[in-house]
């Protein structure tokens, strides 16, 4: 069935290749974006990519009475606009309290007045913590090391609280891995306002020749060849997830999470190597400290979201590298 779906946050990252594969399996797109760390060329991009139109509203999902005009018409929310620098969390929790918590509460409380009562929200593998079995099931133990993984595990609970109160709520949180590579065409990129921190920027950056060296946070963790292991996902199948949990929202009622990943880890090392594939050129790196509050190792078990959502990813870390470096050679 075709939805009217509002994307918070459409214009990001992840949010911009949700709303092309959303649009690509034939729902309709609305975009709420403060654009804090994004810019309007992102929705011209998004719209060629699909070769359809977005409605796109300026605004923020904390402004309550702007998300109650927003939510009319709309069948489903899936809320995607967050803080979500780690470092920053630390710096600035309130900050991180403010937008990610008070825009849930606020956009929640629009849209139980709205009378639209299915939600997916972008949770995180960060929920886990620092976790003991890996692969990592959902019913494993939940935890946070910071801020903004505090936000992303109270938000959950809020979901959880909300979803018991009302038996009208479907509510699905997905916790993406390590999320990674660009629309296949090249046209839309991650483009993010401040100096990125995670590793495939840095990566890229340094294929590109502006960063002099990748900075390997650590050689002795617990893991095949001592670096870092994460599970990759490529931001295509992040997009399919979504697709996929928005049209299993009729058939379920009440809070479920699920998680996004391969299932399958990556080393940093291993990564590099895939990017120097991808790029054709020669990637310098250097062997530092580890980076404080960094986990040995974080894979998921996706089994769950294969049985219950039917979804699957399927790209490979190669093809995330191949896709990010098009994006960036635009
Ligand atoms: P992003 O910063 O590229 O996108 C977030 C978008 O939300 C931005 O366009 C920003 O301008 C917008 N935004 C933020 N606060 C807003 C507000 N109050 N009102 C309106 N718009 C607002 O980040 P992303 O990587 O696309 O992440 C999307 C979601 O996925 C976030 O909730 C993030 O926490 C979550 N997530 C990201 C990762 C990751 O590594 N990228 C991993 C797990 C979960
Ligand atoms: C990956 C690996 C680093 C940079 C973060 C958030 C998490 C989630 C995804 C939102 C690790 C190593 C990194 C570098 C390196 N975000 N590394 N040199 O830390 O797994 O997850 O983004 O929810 O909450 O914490 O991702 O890309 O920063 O690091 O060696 O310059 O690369 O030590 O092993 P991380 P990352």
């Amino acid at each position: 069935m075709s939805k009217r779906v509002l994307v918070t946050g459409g214009a990001g990252y992840i949010g911009s290749h949700v709303a092309v594969e959303l649009l690509h399996a034939g729902h309709e797109v609305v975009i709420v974006d403060n654009y804090v760390n994004s810019s309007p060329p992102a929705i011209t991009a998004i719209e060629a990519a699909a070769g359809q139109s977005v409605t796109t509203i300026e605004g923020d999902v904390g402004d309550r009475d702007l998300m109650l005009v927003t939510l009319d018409g709309v069948d489903a929310v899936v809320h995607m606009a967050a803080l979500k620098a780690v470092g920053e969390s630390v710096e600035k929790p309130l900050a991180y309290y403010h937008n990610n918590i008070g825009g849930l509460v606020t956009l929640l409380d629009a849209m139980a007045e709205a009378e639209v009562f299915q939600f997916v929200f972008s949770s995180s593998a960060t929920v886990y913590g620092d976790a003991k079995e890996v692969p990592i099931p959902e019913t494993a133990p939940l935890s946070a090391t910071n801020p903004y993984g505090q936000t992303k595990l109270m938000a959950e609970q809020i979901l959880r609280d909300v979803a018991i109160s009302d038996d009208r709520w479907s509510i699905l949180a997905l916790r993406y891995f390590n999320p990674v590579g660009a629309h296949p065409s090249g046209i839309i990129s991650e483009a993010p306002k401040g100096k990125p921190n995670n590793l495939m920027p840095a990566v890229m950056a340094a294929a590109r020749g502006d960063l002099d060296k990748v900075m390997v946070f650590g050689d002795d963790y617990d893991t095949p060849d001592g670096t870092g292991m994460r599970d990759y996902i490529h931001v295509m199948d992040l997009a399919s997830g979504h697709v996929a949990a928005i049209d299993g929202l009729d058939s379920r009622q009440g809070f479920d999470a699920y998680n996004l990943g391969l299932g399958s880890g990556v080393s940093v090392l291993e990564l590099i190597a895939a990017a120097e594939r991808a790029s054709g050129q020669t990637i310098p790196r250097e062997i530092v400290d580890r980076r404080p509050g960094d986990v040995a190792a974080s894979v998921a078990d996706p089994s769950r979201a294969q049985t219950e959502l039917g979804w699957t990813a399927t790209y490979t870390v190669d093809q995330a590298c191949e896709d990010n470096w098009r994006s960036q050679e635009r």
